[in-house]
């Protein structure tokens, strides 16, 4: 069942390779804006690594408060545009890489690594794990992960956020939620809900489906980051409320700021 859908991550590459068209949206989560508050005065002394860095929307800031900024993304074409919106220096450099293989970084040689917007969700588990392991590496004892992902709990999909809508547009707008919830059930058909759930993960197919995304249980993200040696410092949800891993089924992606520990 969901091993078909985890063949189809490898395709995942292709749809991120292509001409970036929206360059405007440099729009930061809650949660972001909270890590860079609370590194504040720590900046200037961190050696940072962007990994999955798409259209460059965590590049201007990242780069311009860290010591170094050094970003990669495994679609040329993403690299080609952030080289072209940003101009490189030694201190700030765009190349093209695969977070599952970060060879070219030295053991303990960064402060500080970022995959943002669940950039990690768009391997298989395999290469969940690699890249795990490879930011490992690269951290010095003490140095921060943050990164976000996509909840299980949010599993089964609901349907979109209703619009106030009146008139002849107010059944339209339930035939249209009845829909997509539709199409989500269809995408998805071959998932066993109850299989999942009782595992922990899954590849599914969500409103951007021209992907296959891994959602992943978040307490059993949790165990996994503890079991890899990291410190789980602080887990906020979209609106940058710190989350106490209750499950909330409206909460699609929670974000992670960990420690690999001393
Ligand atoms: C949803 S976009 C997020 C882009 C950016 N980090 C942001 O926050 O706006 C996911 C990005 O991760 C990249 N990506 C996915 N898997 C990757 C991997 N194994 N190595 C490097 N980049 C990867 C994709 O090419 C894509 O640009």
């Amino acid at each position: 069942m969901c091993d078909r859908l985890q063949k189809q991550m490898e395709e995942n590459r292709e749809v991120y390779n292509v001409p970036v068209v929206d360059f405007g949206n440099l729009f930061l989560f809650p949660a972001e804006v909270l890590v860079l508050e609370r590194f504040r005065g720590q900046w200037p002394d961190f050696s940072v690594l962007d990994l999955g860095v798409g259209a460059g929307r965590t590049a201007w800031v990242f780069s311009q408060n860290a010591k170094s900024y050094d970003a990669i993304d495994y679609a040329e074409i993403r690299i080609q545009h952030c080289r072209e919106l940003f101009p490189q220096s030694e201190h700030r450099r765009f190349h093209h890489g695969d977070a599952r293989d970060l060879s070219e970084y030295e053991d303990g040689s960064l402060d500080f690594v970022l995959f943002s917007y669940n950039g990690i969700d768009y391997i298989d588990e395999k290469g969940r794990d690699a890249a795990f392991s490879e930011v490992k590496r690269v951290l010095r004892p003490g140095g921060w992960f943050f990164f976000s992902t996509h909840s299980l709990d949010s599993f089964p999909f609901q349907p979109p956020f209703p619009r106030r809508l009146s008139g002849i547009f107010k059944p339209l707008g339930i035939l249209y939620r009845l829909l997509i919830a539709w199409k989500m059930k269809w995408l998805n058909r071959h998932v066993n809900v109850d299989e999942v759930k009782e595992r922990g993960w899954a590849c599914l197919v969500d409103y951007a489906d021209q992907v296959t995304t891994h959602y992943i249980d978040p307490r059993l993200q949790r165990k996994r980051l503890e079991e890899q040696d990291f410190e789980v410092d602080t887990v906020w949800d979209m609106r940058g409320r710190e989350n106490d891993f209750t499950p909330q089924p409206d909460e699609w992606m929670l974000h992670f700021l960990v420690r690999k520990k001393s």
